[in-house]
């Protein structure tokens, strides 16, 4: 299979994981007899300092022209004195407007080798593997107006939560697509017993769900989630809600399994090209030091098999090879006990490559 794939590392130790995941498919490439042609880009406070631009043009050409995305993270100290459209991050907020990716994936799954570094009890999270669907390009983070004003005489703020039913439709059909490859179980999760966004949110749902009568669909309300979430995680399958709510509740189920650094993410819209990127950011505090665990930016190219190039097979390889690794107690600072005897970027890196050449 011949694949274009545009490689965004950003900054800070993003251009570290990226690196790892880069060989990483160089490996799949190889093990599977596949052509995959790596085109590097610009993005973030990098991209600032070279081009003024936080998403200079010729790399969301890059990226229009890809089968699909490999991005890092973006920021640091360096950039944090920027005003608003020169920001790194808004380098991340543009380039999701403009492929159109309203759909943001969040697998959490538990390790075997990694139970004792969760900060739940073992049995609680033995088994976990939630997929959370958050709405990306909707709802409070974008909703118009958001302004200063003044109310009664006082500096006063606003923001402005707002869905269309179109917005809330592809994004719940987007959640039960998922659920068909999974547990054919979706819980939608809103605030409907306060906000009217989320009566429209629900009221949606449920027509929506009419199309897939083999998928069960429940509602949730969001602070009774953000419970569940702690008390019984391996109840829940598909979560399926809104922007800020996703935000929220996304972070918090990362940490049942203890490290960010092992959680990957996928942003997709109804046409290619999806992003695929670690949900942790650049980590300014370990960069350059060959440290940083590559293991969620592998996992994300791992998605990126499955989801955009349907290599069901060889996602699975890489996700063993993952596993693999960490029950040899080959472990990365992040998640070793013993700092001293961790292992670098590279030694992790490499012992994937080497699991995915055996098992192909
Ligand atoms: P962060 O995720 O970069 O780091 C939080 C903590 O986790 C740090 O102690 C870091 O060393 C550690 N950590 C994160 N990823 C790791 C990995 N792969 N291996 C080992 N340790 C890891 O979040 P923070 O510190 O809040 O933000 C740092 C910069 O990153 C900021 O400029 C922020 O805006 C940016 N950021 C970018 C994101 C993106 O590009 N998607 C997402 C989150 C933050
Ligand atoms: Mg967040």
């Amino acid at each position: 299979m011949e694949k274009k794939i545009a490689i965004l590392p950003g900054d800070g130790i993003g251009r570290e994981v990226v690196e790892a995941a880069a060989q990483v498919l160089k490996q799949i490439e190889a093990s599977f007899d596949h052509s995959f042609t790596f085109e590097y880009a610009d993005i973030g406070g990098g991209a600032v300092d070279d081009y003024d631009d936080p998403l200079p043009a010729h790399t969301l050409d890059i990226c229009k022209r890809s089968d699909a995305i490999l991005l890092g993270a973006v920021g640091g100290p360096a950039w944090d004195h920027l005003p608003g459209e020169k920001r790194p991050e808004k380098g991340l907020l543009r380039i999701r407007k403009e492929l159109g990716l309203f759909a943001n994936l969040r697998p959490v799954r538990s390790f075997k080798s990694l139970l004792h570094s969760s900060p739940l009890r073992e049995e609680v999270i033995d088994g976990v593997d939630v997929m959370i669907v958050r709405e990306l390009t909707g709802g409070l983070y974008f909703g118009e107006p958001r302004e200063r004003r003044t109310i009664d005489g006082e500096e006063a703020a606003v923001d402005t939560l707002v869905y269309k039913k179109s917005e809330i439709r592809r994004i719940v059909q987007q959640a039960f697509e998922i659920a068909r490859l999974r547990t054919q179980k979706v819980i939608s999760v809103d605030k409907a017993n306060v906000l009217e966004s989320s009566r429209l949110w629900r009221e949606t749902a449920e027509e929506t769900a009419k199309d897939y009568p083999d998928v069960e669909l429940e509602h949730m309300l969001v602070d009774n989630a953000a419970m569940q979430i702690m008390y019984d995680p391996k109840k829940l399958d598909v979560i399926v809600t809104e922007n800020m709510f996703g935000d929220i509740l996304s972070d918090e189920a990362s940490m049942l399994t203890g490290s960010l650094g092992m959680l990957p993410s996928a942003s997709m819209g109804s046409e290619k090209p999806a992003l695929y990127e670690p949900v942790h950011g650049s980590a300014p505090d370990i960069a350059g030091q060959g440290t940083a665990n590559p293991l969620a930016t592998i996992a994300s190219s791992a998605m990126m098999l499955k989801y955009s190039f349907g290599l069901q097979r060889e996602s699975d390889v890489v996700e063993e090879a993952i596993e693999q690794v960490l029950s040899e107690g080959l472990l990365p600072a992040d998640l070793s006990r013993d700092k001293t005897s961790a292992a670098s970027t590279e030694e992790v890196t490499k012992a994937v490559c080497t699991h995915i050449a055996r098992l192909a």
